[in-house]
Parts: C-alpha cells; sequence; structure tokens
C-alpha cells in the first residue's frame, strides 16, 4: 500500500496538471481500490470459514463500498477519457467540423 500511495505521490511530482496526469491519478487510486478489495474480500472469506458471521457482513459491507468507490472512479475516468477524446478529435479536424456544422440542419429555436 505504501508504494502504492507513492505511485500517486510521483505522478503528482512529475507530470504537469493535464487531463492525462489526472487519469493516471485515477488509475492509481484504482489500484489502491484493488488492493483494499482483495484484502477485504479475503478477510470476510476468512471469517466466514471461521464461523464469524458477524465479522463477515461487516467485511462484506465494506468490500461493497471499496467496490462502488472503484467503480466511481470508472466512471470519472472514462468521462476524462472521453472529453479529452473530443478535444483532440476537434483540434484534429476543425475543418471538416466547421464544414459539419455550417452545411448541417439548423438547430429548431427553443
Ligand atoms: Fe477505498
Amino acid at each position: 500500500m505504501q508504494g502504492l500511495l507513492e505511485e500517486g505521490e510521483d505522478i503528482i511530482s512529475e507530470f504537469p496538471e493535464s487531463p492525462a496526469r489526472d487519469a493516471a491519478l485515477i488509475a492509481a487510486a484504482q489500484k489502491v481500490e484493488h488492493y483494499e478489495m482483495a484484502a477485504y474480500g479475503s478477510a470476510r472469506t476468512f471469517a466466514k470459514i471461521l464461523g464469524q458471521d458477524e465479522a463477515a457482513e461487516m467485511l462484506e459491507e465494506t468490500l461493497e463500498e471499496e467496490k462502488a468507490a472503484d467503480e466511481k472512479l470508472t466512471e470519472i475516468a472514462e468521462s476524462v477519457i472521453n472529453v479529452e477524446a473530443a478535444k483532440s478529435q476537434q483540434e484534429e479536424q476543425p475543418i471538416a467540423l466547421s464544414k459539419k456544422r455550417s452545411g448541417g440542419r439548423q438547430r429548431a429555436a427553443g
């Protein structure tokens, strides 16, 4: 876990602010979530095997919270990547896009 946290700190110190750095930081955070998911999932299973039902239930709840955090990070990462992809598309094809806009159907008012 210490190494994973250092990895995130390295990304912050070595790269300038950019959508790419944000994506790398999200990936680093997801590594932490996956580490936690493995740990809580294993502990939950051990608790079940040992007949510690209450502990197993609490560990399962925590595991679900970690999964939810991971899914949220995936949503953020995908939206960052989509925004970045849209930007680079516009930068690569400004003429094609401006032709498309002027030649396209006009929007209805309102
Ligand atoms: Fe977490």
